[in-house]
């Protein structure tokens, strides 16, 4: 038998699984302990423990926002986009998957902005 066939006879079927494998895991599998441990670190001393709670009004609450803004914004820290001397800092302390972490844990908690009935 031809030995690249044989072999490819093996290795496709595997690689196929593999592709299936990552397409069914989400783009973004966020780390909410991951986050929650960074957020207590690092965040809880100006934002609050619960994310609500700021140690001063100007600064803001990040719990029940939206993911995806608190990507953005983090992103935009980074960056220089958004400036802040502040958290110019923070931002440029974190990774991309730190981020993603960070803004699935406090999109998660209970914000402000909703209101129990
Ligand atoms: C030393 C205090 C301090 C620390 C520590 C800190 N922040 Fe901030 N954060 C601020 C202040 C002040 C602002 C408002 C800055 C501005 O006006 O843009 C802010 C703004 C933000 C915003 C924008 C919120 C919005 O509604 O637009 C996000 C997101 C954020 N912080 C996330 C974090 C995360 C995540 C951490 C931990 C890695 C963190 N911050 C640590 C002080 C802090």
């Amino acid at each position: 038998m031809n030995p690249v066939r044989s072999m490819s006879r093996v290795v496709l079927p595997l690689l196929a699984g593999t592709v299936l494998l990552l397409a069914a895991t989400p783009a973004t599998s966020a780390d909410l302990a991951a986050g929650e441990k960074l957020a207590i670190e690092r965040c809880a001393a100006c934002h609050g423990k619960d994310g609500n709670t700021p140690i001063d009004p100007s600064y803001p609450r990040l719990s029940g926002q939206h993911e995806d803004y608190l990507v953005q914004a983090l992103r935009a820290y980074k960056q220089d986009e958004r400036k802040n001397p502040i958290m110019g800092a923070q931002a440029k302390l974190l990774s991309r998957g730190d981020m993603l972490n960070l803004a699935a844990y406090y999109a998660r908690l209970p914000g402000m902005m909703s209101h129990a009935r």
